[in-house]
């Protein structure tokens, strides 16, 4: 990017407004690490299989945590007019995942079993090569009873760590921000798990949550802002989508390249998807992160570089967003550090277009929370800004068309039928999804 480019993306950052930051350090190539750490996640996901299964029938035997691939003709007919060349665009439906009816499912109940597999084993419990799906039996319930897993979280990595907690037998803490939504600290009330709600932003909260569960030897805390565990249950879902688009007859390659459009928060689950999907489809695949206009925490933090901490609140920015599970201002460092080469960009979107895009993906079927409606911006940014013709010109050359284009979907399935019906109508009083905001060139 040049210097007046950055400078203007920098102007409508602070106004605001939508941008495509194109990172340029990234380097799509093979990544036999990211390939071997979705190997090992895999088989991890595998070993807990018989548990999973014997903790949520609904799982059925497979006791597999899978979502569907769709294909969303609708949306692609109304995306199309801001982005003609979108040939092919699916949808990976992790906001109807199982368990937690999020994203957060393939983080959050990763690492709760491994906590409890690793606990199991440390106390004798389990032996190695012993049938795992015992910790789901009254013994191995009471020996969690007197342990405790505590989180903080802006509301769906509560949900799927305080849900698999429980299921298990743990106390559960969650500290909530105070974006969290009041259902989702009902839903876990009534789990049984204690809530606490800060009246700071998710920063805050991680921190004030940390510090206290540091003072207690049988609480295992789950930090969002730094698991590796978290990192890696996210990154297996690469490989299943990989299976999908196989089965599809999508076979992703140099003539047939991938996008994908992933909603970022803290950055965890985009992070761990974009990392697994670097490990399986190696440089045929471009991830985007996403982020609302007033929390765009991944891309102010990748912009800066290494080296500090830095915050969506040294722009003016408000971190206020309806997309609660984005509304974070600063990324995880971790996360970053991963992401340095592997990450293609990140654009931004308006509260409004998100639903926009909600009521758009209802018609198609979907039940989708604000932040989940995020990666719907995607072709439009990628084929309607110079940034993105840029980026299209420097990686896809001549394949632009043949792209398969993956909105990941990251939650709703859970929400209440009264608050889920004013989002639909909030959306279709703000017009077509056609319509979308702002000046994009
Ligand atoms: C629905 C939804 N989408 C996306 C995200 C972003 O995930 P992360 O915070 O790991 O970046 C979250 C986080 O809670 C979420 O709830």
């Amino acid at each position: 990017m040049s210097q007046p480019q950055d400078d203007r993306l920098l102007e409508r950052l602070r106004a605001g407004q939508p941008v495509l930051w194109t990172n340029p350090d990234y380097t799509p190539a093979e990544d036999p690490q990211a390939a071997a750490d979705v190997a090992q996640a895999q088989a991890d996901w595998q070993s807990f299989a018989p548990l999973l299964a014997a903790l949520w029938p609904e799982l059925g035997a497979s006791g597999a945590i899978r979502s569907e691939l769709i294909a969303v003709p609708g949306c692609r007919e109304a995306l199309a007019a801001a982005a003609p060349d979108l040939a092919t665009l699916l949808v990976k439906g992790d906001h109807a995942l199982p368990i937690a009816g999020s994203v957060k499912a393939r983080g959050g109940v990763f690492e709760v079993l491994s906590t409890a597999v690793a606990q199991a084993r440390a106390a004798g419990l389990l032996a190695e090569g012993g049938d795992i799906a015992t910790l789901a039996g009254p013994d191995a319930r009471a020996f969690f009873a007197k342990r405790r897993i505590a989180v903080g979280s802006t509301g769906n990595l509560g949900l799927s760590v305080g849900i698999s907690a429980r299921a298990l037998g743990y106390a559960a803490t969650v500290h909530m921000s105070h974006d969290a939504k009041a259902w989702k600290v009902a839903r876990l009330r009534d789990l049984g798990v204690e809530v606490v709600q800060h009246r700071s932003d998710y920063s805050a909260a991680v921190a004030t949550a940390r510090d206290i569960a540091a003072r207690d030897p049988l609480t295992h805390f789950v930090d969002d802002e730094s698991s590796a565990l978290l990192f890696n249950g996210y990154s297996a879902a690469a490989a299943e989508l990989k299976d999908q688009l196989d089965a599809m007859g999508l076979v992703i390659g140099p003539e047939r390249p991938l996008i994908l459009y992933l909603p970022c928060g803290i950055g965890g689950a985009p992070g761990g998807i974009a990392y697994g999907a670097r490990g399986v489809f190696g440089a045929d695949v471009h991830p985007f992160f996403v982020e609302p206009v007033q929390a765009p925490s991944a891309l102010v933090q990748m912009r800066h570089g290494p080296g500090r901490e830095t915050s969506v609140y040294e722009l003016g920015l408000s971190n206020r967003t309806e997309a609660d599970g984005m509304a974070v201002a600063t990324m995880s460092q971790l996360v970053a550090e991963r992401m340095r080469k592997r990450l293609a960009g990140v654009f931004t979107v308006t509260d409004d277009d998100l639903f926009r895009w909600l009521a758009m993906a209802d018609a198609e079927g979907l039940r989708l929370e604000p932040s989940a409606a995020s990666g719907f911006g995607g072709p439009r940014m990628l084929q309607g800004t110079e940034a993105g013709r840029a980026f299209c010109f420097a990686h896809l050359a001549g394949r632009g068309a043949q792209a398969v284009h993956v909105v990941w979907t990251t939650g709703g399935a859970f929400l209440p039928e009264e608050i889920y019906q004013s989002h639909v109508a909030t959306g279709r009083s703000l017009g077509p999804a056609s319509g979308m905001q702002g000046d994009m060139t």
